[in-house]
């Protein structure tokens, strides 16, 4: 595997080809927050929140630091004025979706995010799919994925695999990032409508 020397925050790195640029900057030391992303998942670059700014040859481009593979020559910036305001935006559209999510709020103090800028649309789901791809990728169960499209996407156990797998596992639930409740009040419901069915 041939080496990548790239320049994070000033600071010259050596990383791995097919490296993300989020695994380059962990290994040297610097921190990128992330929302969406896990160790033992596929990176997903849903959140968006690992954005960073990445120049070569001159030309600047914002990119998922999580799923964008280091290049040779990159010059990243983790925290440019550019990359703060898009995550303090990000985090403002989250947290329309999700106002009492602790991480988010966390973060929200860091960025100088308002929870109130954007109208809410709580749906205390983010669409980090992190219980869904958990479920299939580490548990290799499929039983919770994500339903419809658009403003309507949600997530749904599917309520059969449900009453055989989740009430003894719910190991997805401490993954989410706005609460686990939302996770529980789904699955509560899976399982009353099996129990019905
Ligand atoms: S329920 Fe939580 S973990 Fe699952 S997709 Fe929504 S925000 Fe992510
Ligand atoms: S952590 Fe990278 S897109 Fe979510």
């Amino acid at each position: 595997m041939s080496e990548i020397l790239l320049t994070i925050d000033g600071k010259e790195v050596r990383a791995r080809e097919g490296m993300t640029i989020l695994d380059a900057a962990r290994e040297a030391g610097i921190s990128i927050p992330t929302l969406c992303h896990h160790e033992k998942l596929e990176s997903y670059g849903a959140c968006r929140v690992c954005t960073v700014e990445a120049e070569l040859n001159g030309r600047l481009s914002y990119v998922a630091a999580c799923v964008r593979p280091v290049e040779n020559n990159f010059v990243i910036r983790t925290m440019s004025e550019k990359v703060h305001k898009i995550r303090r935006v990000l985090l403002e559209e989250l947290l329309a979706h999700a106002p009492d999510s602790e991480d988010l709020a966390r973060l929200a103090q860091e960025y100088g995010a308002d929870k109130n800028r954007f109208e809410k649309e709580a749906s205390f789901c983010v669409l980090c799919g992190l219980c869904v791809r958990y479920c299939a990728e580490v548990k290799k169960k499929d039983a919770i994925g994500f339903v419809d499209r658009g403003a309507r996407r949600a997530i749904n156990f599917i309520p059969e695999l449900a009453a055989k797998e989740c009430w003894n596992c719910k190991e997805c639930f401490p993954l989410c990032p706005t609460s686990a409740l939302q996770a529980a009040y789904v699955l509560t419901e899976a399982l009353a409508s099996f129990d019905r069915g």
